[in-house]
């Protein structure tokens, strides 16, 4: 094909005899025969991965199912005269209810603990389902802790482990503008065989109580913890934000364990490549490469680059993405061979529009997708359902099925920040036009499925 379009252009440029109308209907020829040899590739690669997750696991329709919710706003609130006119009323949105402790929606956002979801209970009908948005509790009955999460699947103990900010602290304000926070008190890990129940294995790397020149000390920021387990060292190594209270530090640190529940050493923290670091997330590939992803130049785009084989530093290896963009919280996957990622948009606690990108390499380039979340309603889909991407986690024996883990922030009481965890799916053609290939869609769609209640396909059992 892309000889038959050399050709033509060899005869035009070299002056050849052959008509204008002539060259014209072979480039459209050549265009629709591109269009329908990259719809069948998109084709071919969905039924093939449907065809699979259906004809052995018909409960994959069970993830695809969409729910609609409406949210009816309540009335505009009544101002005093004095206020209304210091400042003109501005219609309230959504947001604004989201992030408004009084508003009567609060309740939809964050329901309260007699609906927490209880593992440890005989849940009955409700057994091994998500709630996205509800409180969650571990087997002590607390609410989980381990917010800016991600999971490390052990191959060893066969074991997942979820790591995160803990959070369980009073949340203030460090200036009269800084953003709401909570001090340091450390990175919390969970443990699990099915996902779904999870016992509190203890705080993994702990808060500086003393030392006020410490990355650690309870003042500055630690978030977006993520644990990998290097072959060939033996060792289990955290990456994480690390900032002071004004987030002017960027930086990532670095800590080392023996073991997966800890405790683990702190070993420094740096900018990496010299440039700042805030959101990250670190991604290991199939060859064993791992790679520090991270927001930088004010967030205004993202760096990506391998670690040195022991992952605990930065190699010299720097690419720039998505520049221009503006995006953070960056949960990188896998799937055949594709890199995707879904990032969110930069507005603090609030939430904002998530956007799929995709890549041949992870060094790039990427392509920007478009917002991959589907179902719920609009104002759902606008703000990554009230949520900010965190991990997206393979549900191992269902090629093309995930796991999106998002945080919904409570910015009025960081500690009860909830978790949004909800199926993702690789499949079927992008709703975008990209860069480049004409414009044609060269990746499968990323989605994410909103569910009020939702669980694993019935053929998972955890690794029990
Ligand atoms: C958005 C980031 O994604 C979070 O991890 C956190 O840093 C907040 N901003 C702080 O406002």
């Amino acid at each position: 094909m892309s000889g038959n379009l050399a050709a033509i252009l060899v005869r035009v440029f070299s002056g050849g005899r052959c008509s204008t109308s002539a060259v014209v209907w072979s480039l459209v020829g050549c265009l629709i025969m591109l269009h329908l040899y990259s719809l069948a590739r998109q084709k071919d690669g969905v039924r093939g991965e449907l065809h699979l997750g259906m004809s052995h696991h018909p409960q994959f329709r069970e993830l695809e199912a969409v729910e609609e919710e409406n949210i009816q706003m309540p009335p505009p609130r009544k101002r005093s005269p004095r206020a209304a006119k210091r400042r003109p009323k501005r219609p309230t949105t959504i947001i604004d209810e989201f992030l408004d402790e009084n508003s009567q929606l609060r309740n939809m956002f964050f329901p309260d603990h007699k609906t927490a979801i209880d593992p440890m209970k005989d849940a009955g009908n409700d057994s091994s389902y998500y709630h996205p948005g509800r409180i969650w509790l571990d087997t002590d009955g607390n609410p989980i802790q381990a917010h800016g999460g991600g999971i490390l699947f052990d191959q060893k103990s066969k074991t997942y482990y979820w790591y995160g900010e803990y959070k369980d602290g009073p949340t203030y304000h460090a200036h009269k503008k800084g953003a709401a926070r909570v001090d340091i008190i450390g990175v919390g890990c969970y443990s699990s065989k099915d996902l779904w129940t999870w016992k509190n294995e203890g705080i993994v790397l702990a808060a500086e109580e003393t030392k006020e020149t410490h990355d650690l000390y309870k003042s500055n920021v630690l978030e977006r913890p993520k644990v990998i387990y290097n072959d060939k060292t033996g060792k289990f190594v955290m990456w994480m934000h690390i900032d002071d209270s004004n987030y002017t530090k960027a930086s990532v640190g670095v800590a080392v364990s023996d073991y997966p529940t800890g405790p683990f050493d702190y070993l420094y923290s740096k900018r990496p490549h010299d440039f700042e670091s805030r959101d990250m997330t670190i991604f290991k590939d199939d060859d064993g490469v791992a790679y520090l992803i991270y927001s930088s130049d004010d967030n205004s785009e993202l760096h990506v680059g391998p670690l040195t084989a022991d992952y605990l530093d930065v190699s010299n290896v720097m690419r720039r993405i998505l520049v221009g963009q503006h995006r953070e919280a960056p949960a990188l996957f896998k799937h055949q061979g594709t890199y995707y990622m879904i990032t969110s948009g930069c507005t603090g606690w609030a939430p904002n529009e998530a956007l799929a990108h995709a890549a041949d390499s992870i060094m790039g380039p990427w392509e920007t997708m478009g917002n991959p979340c589907v179902g719920g309603n609009k104002m759902f889909r606008l703000t990554t359902f009230f949520a900010q991407s965190t991990f997206v986690v393979p549900v191992p024996g269902f090629p093309g099925s995930y796991i999106f883990m998002a945080d919904r922030w409570n910015p009025a009481d960081l500690r009860d920040s909830r978790y949004v965890w909800l199926p993702l799916i690789v499949g079927g053609p992008a709703d975008q036009p990209l860069d480049y290939n004409f414009g044609f869609p060269l990746w499968s769609r990323v989605s994410i499925y909103w569910h009020r209640k939702w669980k694993l396909p019935q053929g998972w059992s955890g690794l029990k």
